[in-house]
Formats: C-alpha cells, structure tokens, sequence
C-alpha cells in the first residue's frame, strides 16, 4: 500500500449533532473525560475499573507494558460471571429481565438475573461435576439460546476458559478450533432453527469429535426435541436437563486473577488457520462495561437489542459481557431476520419495545434492498439508539437507517474495533461527538489510534495510511493461543511497540476517522490509492443499486483496474446501458479515476457468515485462478455459480 493522499473522496458533509433531549439525560455529556483521558489514561482506565466493575481484592499495579505485552490491574482479583450476575441478583434487579430470548419459530423466554443466577450456578456445578477445573477449556457450539450465555457465565464463575464456536461453522470447523484450545468439555444442542430449518449441531459435533481426541464430556441441550433425534454416545454425551435436575443451587464465583483468560476466540486471518484470540479478565471487563455504558447510553429501563450471534465477538462483549454488566435487559434472536417474513427485526423491536439496537451494515443493505414498506408496518417509537458494526457503513445505509429505522430522531453509532480490541474503540459517545454518516468519528477516551505511512510517519489531513494503536487499552487480546510469534509478526511488526490493525483510515479536517476498509483491500489505480468501499459507496448511492463489491484486477496500463459486482434492485434491468449507468455515476461521485473497468450484475455475493465479503474469492474469479480456501463463506455454492457466470459474459 503506498499512502498517497486519497484524491478522489466521496465528499460527504452531512453532520449530526446530539439532540439537547439526549444530552440532557445521557450516561456522560461532558467532553472533557477526553481530555482527561487523554492527560493520564492509567488514571482513567483505573478510575473506571474501580467505579464500573466489582473487586474481591484491587490491583496494585494498573499497568505494566512490556510491548506487545500488557498486563492491566495486576494482582487484583474478579469474576466475569459475578459481575454480570451476582451484583445485580443481589439487588432489586434480582427480578428485572436480564435475557428477553425469542427463538426463530416465535417461543420467547424472559430470563431475570435472579433466574441466571440460579441456572448459572447449577450449570457451573454441573460442569464441576463432569471435573471441570479452572484453567481447562470447553468449547460451546450452540444455537443463540440463553444456554449459550448461560454456559459462557458459568464457564467464567469457575475460571473455564471458554471458546464459542458460531453455530454455523461446519464440522471441520468445530473440529480445527477444539483441536487448537484442547478442549476438555463441549457445549451443544441438537439442533438450531434457522429459516425454519434444523442446523444439525450435534451431528456437526459427532463429526467433529470423530477428528479430535482431546473432548471427554459432550453436553447436549434439547433445543429442537420432538421426534427429532441426536446420537448420544454412552458415557461421553449427557443431556443438559438431566444434568441440571439434581446439579445444586450455589456455586461460588472463582476469584480470578485479573490477567486469569476470560476466553479464547477463534477468528481468520490471511493464513487459512483461524487465530485463537485470547482475552483476560480485568481488562476485559473493563472495556465491554465502561464502553456499553458510554457509547449505548445504557440505562436500567433500556432494553438493549445487539442482533450479533455469541460466535462472534460482538456478541461475547455486546449481548452478554458488557450489557450483562451494567445489569442491562438484553433482547437475543434465534433466527434469521426474513423468517417468516422481511419484517421480523421491527416485529421484535415493536414487541418487547427495544430502545437500542446494535446491527450490521450488511443487515442494513439487505433491509434497503427489501424496501422501507418492512420496517413501516411497525410502531419503532421505542428506538432511542442505533448502532453500527462489523465494516464501514456507507453514507448511503447510513441515511437510510437513520431515516427508515431511527425516525431521523436518534443517533448513530458507528462502532470500529475488532475480536483483537475487545471493547469499541472508535465510536462516537451519542450526547457529545456530532456524526458524519460513514464516520466511526472519535477514539473513545483513553484509546490511541493514528494513521501512518509506510514509514512510521504520520499521515497529513484527508491521506490515507495503515491504522495503528500507539498505547496499550485494557481490553486488547494478549495473545494467540499457542501461536506467539504470529501473534508478535501478524500485529507488532509493523511498527515497533505500535498495535497494526490491518484497517487503512483517514482522519478528516475536524479529525473524524474515516474507515476505508482492510488494508488489502485497498487498490492502487495508476498510482492512485482508493478504497474498494468508496468505490461501493458510490455505486450503492446508485438507486439501482442493492449491494456492491469492488476488487482490483491486474490491468496493464494502469497497474490495477476495478471490478465491480452489483446486486441490483428488484424492478430494474441488468443490461449495458445500466453498466454504463453505473460507471459513469462512480465517476461522477468520486471522479474518473475511480471509474470501474467492469461491472458483473449478480444475485449473490460470496460471504463469510459474518456477512463479510469474501473480496478474496473475487479476486480469485475475475483473474481466472482456481478458488481459494472457501471454507469460511455462508453459502459456498454462491462462489462457484458466480465463477461460472463471471466466465460466461462479456467482461
Ligand atoms: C474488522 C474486525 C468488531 C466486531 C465485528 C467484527 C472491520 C469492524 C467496523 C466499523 C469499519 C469495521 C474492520 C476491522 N470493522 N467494525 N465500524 N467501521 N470497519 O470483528 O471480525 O474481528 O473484524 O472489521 O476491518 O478490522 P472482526
């Protein structure tokens, strides 16, 4: 990546301040914790650790910083699991709703803390029983029902590392990351619904568990029933609710060293071997409740919808640690957000009246395509909050959720951090940071990130250059599990004693970080830097348009030419004249430089269940090479009948 300015930007002058309805009842409106932060951030990270989480003993030392080795709050001793739980089943939110579960095929649950309580302390003596011990792994393969947090907790009350794995990661899968942790114990289901099917979770577990040897104790949740039967295999499987009937009411919560592993989890690289990200304590803690706080405004009468799965990150720090926390009423979803129909998302928000709602930009796009007649069929009054994760949000999704979801009335947060970072780290706080869409805007306090060149410099206002994180924060990941030296070449090496996140960024003239994708994302066109997102923006912002990828492809004159593949909307045509459409409207919102060499209409784009484009995979299709590791998309049939497309047309 060579970091030249960035000359051809979507310009996007937008700017959303608070409204004084917000700041007046906010969590924190004032702007000078920035500044504090900013003037001793030991201080201020230990102020917090101290005010938002509950010690059994304190640190003596806040900090020590051996780069790329932290260590936070040392000698100071807590439990995840009793600060998610016990605190608040000890006061009058013993009886307030801590879990509002519905499953996909409607049955709903309400889970009080005093209820999690009660079942996570069974479920830790349960897994006692089966010689659990801390320090052990035990990996959790389940659907996203309140077992998969209550096994989490329970894990964390006696000091079980835990490992999810998303549900819908295939046996191989499962079976890569049980290997890699060890795991002693693993977590499961039958099945899961998913868009009314059944996800054969304990079958993907028996095939898993036939190519590793380290599980000796299966746990199976009866989440499907019925006629629908699993394999137990004598001796190894048990069924969570025979467990449970004679497991006993109280379980102590471990004291836990602050620096004690909370979690490991597996998440990809550039290598095809996923990384176990490791997280500790403390630190940990600190971040997910001092940022769910902070950047959702939470409060006791919320009721806090992160639509995430618990396999992926945003789920470890926002549906269960960092709301659980701050003794937070939770929504979770078992399913898919068109079953039965289009409109279930704004079904549930209307329903259980949720306030915040923390979703994905690629959730967004889908909701745009779908049409605003979904989200008008429902009362979404209760939203006072909306929040943002996973990729920019181009200015377009951002409107679009602003307007259609938010009712133009409530902010937008558009969070970036990653499963390395743990906690949000740029962010705007709703009552203090005016938003620009397509902006994450600010550092939260007491985190530092700047942009540099290849050089180490930093870069002037509006270029581009790599993303880094100059101080230790907290809730950063300690490592990779059983992998040291990738963990110091993958993030350390870069840049001496300097986090690199992989992410390129611009800051603008008011300083507001401007996401612009992974750094291998990035294109060079005659000499040209741009980000494939930009040129998505500005094909998206097309009202044809749907959803976009763009690539670079090896050009001869220019060094690297842009594909664009197109999603287009229902009721328009996919012919040369709408090409040409869309190429000239790239032109014109970015310039000609940015103008795509050629544009494929298609039905589908080639995802990662997390709804990440697989750009890789594209580029793999338009240089006419053979696929590469696929292991990882949602739908691997949707690569290779694009591959055959791509090779039958034109351009
Ligand atoms: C990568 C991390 C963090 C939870 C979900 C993803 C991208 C994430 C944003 C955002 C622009 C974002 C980055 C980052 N990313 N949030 N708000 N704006 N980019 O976690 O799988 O670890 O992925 O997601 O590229 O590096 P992850």
């Amino acid at each position: 990546m060579q970091p030249t300015a960035i000359d051809a930007l979507l310009q996007e002058t937008r700017v959303f301040p608070p409204s004084d309805e917000f700041v007046k009842r906010a969590n924190i409106s004032d702007p000078a914790v920035y500044d504090e932060a900013a003037r001793d951030f030991e201080a201020f990270w230990a102020k917090h650790a101290e005010q938002c989480l509950h010690w059994f003993e304190k640190w003596h030392t806040v900090l020590e910083w051996n780069p790329p080795y932290a260590k936070w709050f040392i000698g100071g001793k807590l439990n995840a699991c009793y600060n998610c739980v016990d605190r608040h089943a000890q006061t009058w939110r013993r009886n307030k709703a801590a879990l509002i579960w519905e499953g996909e095929p409607g049955d709903e649950r309400v889970l009080t803390y005093g209820d999690l309580h009660r079942e996570v302390q069974k479920f830790a003596n349960v897994l006692k029983s089966l010689g659990v011990q801390k320090g052990d792994r035990v990996c959790i393969y389940m659907p996203l029902i309140p077992e998969a947090a209550i096994a989490m907790l329970a894990c964390a009350r006696i000091g079980a590392p835990h490992s999810v794995v998303f549900g819908g990661f295939s046996a191989d899968a499962l079976a890569d990351r049980i290997r890699d942790a060890q795991a002693k114990v693993l977590i499961t289901a039958d099945g899961g619904w998913r868009r009314g099917a059944i996800v054969p979770l304990k079958r993907n577990a028996d095939d898993a568990l036939r190519q590793t040897d380290s599980v000796q104790t299966v746990i199976v949740y009866q989440r499907i029933g019925g006629d629908y039967t699993v394999n137990m295999q004598e001796g190894r499987d048990h069924w969570w609710h025979e467990l449970m009937q004679t497991a006993p009411l109280t379980c102590p919560a471990e004291p836990m060293d602050s620096e004690d592993l909370l979690y490991l989890l597996y998440t990809s690289g550039s290598t095809g071997k996923p990384k176990g990200i490791m997280h500790t304590t403390g630190g940990y803690m600190t971040g997910v409740t001092l940022t769910a706080k902070w950047v959702f405004d939470l409060k006791d009468e919320d009721v806090f919808w992160c639509t995430a799965d618990v396999g992926w990150v945003t789920g470890h720090s926002y549906l269960v640690y960092g709301p659980l926390s701050n003794g937070a009423t939770c929504v979770m979803y078992e399913g898919a957000p068109d079953y039965p129909d289009r409109d279930r998302f704004w079904a549930i928000v209307e329903k259980y009246r949720v306030t915040i709602l923390y979703t994905a930009p690629t959730a967004i796009r889908a909701f745009m395509k779908w049409g605003e007649q979904y989200p008008r069929k429902h009362d979404l009054s209760s939203l006072r909050l909306l929040g943002s994760v996973g990729e920019p949000i181009n200015p377009e999704a951002w409107m679009w959720y602003h307007e259609h979801i938010g009712g133009g009335r409530c902010p937008i947060v558009d969070t970036w951090w990653q499963t390395e970072t743990g906690a949000i780290m740029i962010t705007p706080l709703p009552s203090i940071v005016a938003t620009k869409p397509g902006s994450a805007t600010k550092p939260f306090p007491g985190i530092f990130p700047a942009i540099l060149n290849d050089k180490g410099e930093t870069v002037g206002t509006n270029q581009g250059g790599y993303l880094v994180i100059t101080r230790p924060w907290p809730s950063m990941t300690r490592g990779l599990w059983g992998d040291p030296e990738r963990f110091v070449q993958t993030y350390w090496s870069k840049y001496d004693g300097i986090y690199f996140t992989g992410d390129g960024a611009r800051q603008d003239e008011d300083g507001y970080f401007w996401l612009l994708g992974r750094v291998d994302d990035v294109i060079n066109v005659s000499g040209h830097r741009l980000s494939t997102m930009e040129v998505e923006s500005a094909l998206v912002d097309h009202h044809a348009v749907a959803e976009a990828a763009v690539i670079g492809v090896h050009h001869e004159i220019k060094g690297q030419g842009i594909a664009a593949f197109v999603i287009i909307k229902e009721g328009y045509t996919a012919d040369e004249s709408l090409k040409d459409a869309l190429k000239q409207h790239v032109a014109q919102k970015i310039g000609a430089i940015a103008r795509p060499d050629q544009v494929f209409f298609t039905a589908d784009l080639p995802k990662t269940r997390s709804g990440k484009i697989m750009r890789r995979l594209l580029r793999d299709i338009a240089e006419g090479r053979a696929l590469g590791d696929t292991t990882t998309l949602a739908d691997p049939s949707v690569v290779q009948a694009l591959k055959e497309k791509y090779e039958g047309q034109e351009e």
